[in-house]
């Protein structure tokens, strides 16, 4: 098996903020990221497929193909956007990172042909990042 993955950057802002909790509860648990008017990060999203590579073209995915689903199906969606407001399949979602890399894996996994999604992998600053494999 041979994991091929693809990286793209892109830049989003987000206000940290849980329709469960109180604002007092969302202030002690997230501190300055749910300062009213959001935040802005620079996120690295790395795509991992995974399979055998094809014996005509030796590639386990173009990735021509690779770049375009993952623009078509996240990064036109989320690139110079406010994720609490300006992204519909993300609303009512608390925008962590967690909660991205799932929500991107479910957009994905729309888009890639069945079976080759391998791993999502989301970088929220140079320091945190999460991995979701479905
Ligand atoms: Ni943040």
């Amino acid at each position: 098996m041979v994991y091929l993955t693809r990286r793209v950057t892109f830049s989003a802002a987000h206000r940290l903020w849980s329709r469960y909790l109180t604002e007092e509860e969302n202030y002690a648990v997230y501190d300055k990221c749910a300062n009213p008017n959001g935040h802005g990060h620079n996120y690295t999203l790395e795509v991992t497929v995974q399979g055998e590579p094809d014996p005509k073209t030796g590639m386990v995915m173009n990735l021509t193909d690779m770049k375009r689903i993952t623009n078509e199906q996240v990064v036109n969606w989320v690139d110079h956007k406010h994720l609490n407001h300006d992204v519909p399949w993300l609303e009512g979602v608390v925008p962590t990172a967690e909660m991205l890399a799932i929500k991107f894996w479910e957009r994905l996994a729309r888009g890639f042909p069945t079976g080759l999604l391998y791993e999502v992998k989301l970088h929220e600053t140079e320091n945190n990042s999460v991995v979701y494999r479905g």
